[in-house]
């Protein structure tokens, strides 16, 4: 049985163009080329994770793939439909974007799913059940009938996924869907958003810039970088190419001299520091250096010594599976942490 292709995506440019002032009557023009070519499809029923960092382009893409946006250049369809039928596209997808903005704020949580649910032409009556459905899934309890402006961020996001759900169509795209969700809740949505893969077939783009949520909810994944997608595949297939490496995870108390030693040894393809949040869900987050290098039971003595001579107080030291934090740094050179200074545990 073929396929069907539910995104297709073709050599996609986007270039934003400002104004810059460099002085009180002078000004420059100022070009950002969000993406350079951007390629790939989703099939009916995939879970497509976009993954990047901060910038990546990842939130240009979605807006596009929404009709927000126009492309400066390059091609898509959305279940078929060209970008140019905007009205089609809108009833094909549920889509989370713009974080909390995505809401009125003066209404209360009902009161937008009713206006967002009218606006999809959703029947009254099946719009009610729909509400007090969406409402029992997600725990909105009494928020419901409260304004949006006086609720938590995490509760705002929640009423946000809501929205995104309330017209039952066969797309979702969810730009950062976790994002100011702790982790319980963050761990419930992405439940939430795998039993609507695998009972209702949704066909769901998941942009995210944690590489632990990508990992355990997507079929595929292309890692997109500075507007370009830098690999595409299943997870495990991207880890399984770095069969040959090693990860190694030293605890301790590492000054930069020491990192960049241990990075300059011959032996080693990077050494980077990495932060994350500790398993207990709280915000006290965690340093370790994360050492990439071909033979870790070869390498490790020279790293212990250089580490040393170079201030650095070791605590442990552990060998650890490849993720796609690993995929990211083999292929850039640089660690997903440089850019988003973020991470987070995945419990
Ligand atoms: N309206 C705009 N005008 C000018 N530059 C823009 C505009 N929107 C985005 N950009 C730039 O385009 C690039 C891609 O931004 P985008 O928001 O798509 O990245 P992202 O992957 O979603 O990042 P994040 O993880 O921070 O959400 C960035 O350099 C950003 O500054
Ligand atoms: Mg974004």
């Amino acid at each position: 049985m073929s396929r069907q292709r539910m995104i297709e995506v073709s050599g996609l440019t986007k270039t934003f163009r400002s104004k810059k002032r460099i002085g009180i009557f002078k000004s420059q023009m100022n070009e950002v080329k969000a993406l350079k070519g951007v390629s790939f499809h989703v099939d009916r029923g995939e879970i497509f994770g976009l993954l990047g960092p901060n910038g990546a382009g990842k939130t240009t893409l979605i807006k596009i793939l929404t009709t927000l946006l126009l492309p400066t250049s390059g091609t898509a369809k959305v279940n078929g439909y060209g970008l140019d039928q905007d009205k089609n596209i809108k009833a094909s997808i549920g889509a989370m974007l713009m974080g909390e903005r995505g809401l009125y704020w003066k209404l209360t949580g009902r009161e937008n799913l009713e206006y967002f649910g009218a606006l999809y032409h959703v029947p009254k009556k099946l719009l009610e059940d729909r509400i007090a459905e969406l409402s029992d899934l997600l725990e909105l309890g009494d928020f419901m009938d409260r304004n949006v402006e006086s609720y938590s961020s995490g509760m705002k996001m929640k009423m946000v996924f809501a929205r995104a759900l309330i017209n039952d169509a066969p797309i979702l795209m969810l730009d950062e869907p976790t994002n100011t969700l702790d982790v319980k809740e963050a761990r419930r949505l992405r439940k939430i958003v795998k039993e609507c893969n695998e009972n209702e077939n949704k066909t769901i783009i998941y942009c995210t810039h944690v590489m632990q949520e990508a990992d355990e909810l997507c079929h595929r994944v292309g890692i997109i970088d500075h507007g370009q997608i830098i690999a595409i595949d299943d997870p495990q297939e991207l880890k399984d190419d770095l069969q040959d490496t090693d990860i190694l995870s030293v605890e301790g108390t590492i000054p930069d001299k020491a990192r960049l030693a241990v990075e300059s040894l011959s032996e080693i393809i990077s050494a980077k520091i990495l932060v994350k949040q500790k398993n207990n869900g709280s915000k006290e987050e965690k340093f370790y250096l994360n050492i990439v290098c071909k033979d870790s039971h070869q390498s490790l003595p020279i790293i212990i010594s250089t580490l040393s001579e170079n201030g650095a107080v070791i605590r442990n030291i552990d060998k650890r599976e490849t993720t796609l934090e690993d995929v990211f740094v083999n292929i850039t050179g640089r660690s997903l942490m440089d850019d988003t200074r973020q991470g987070v545990s995945i419990n």
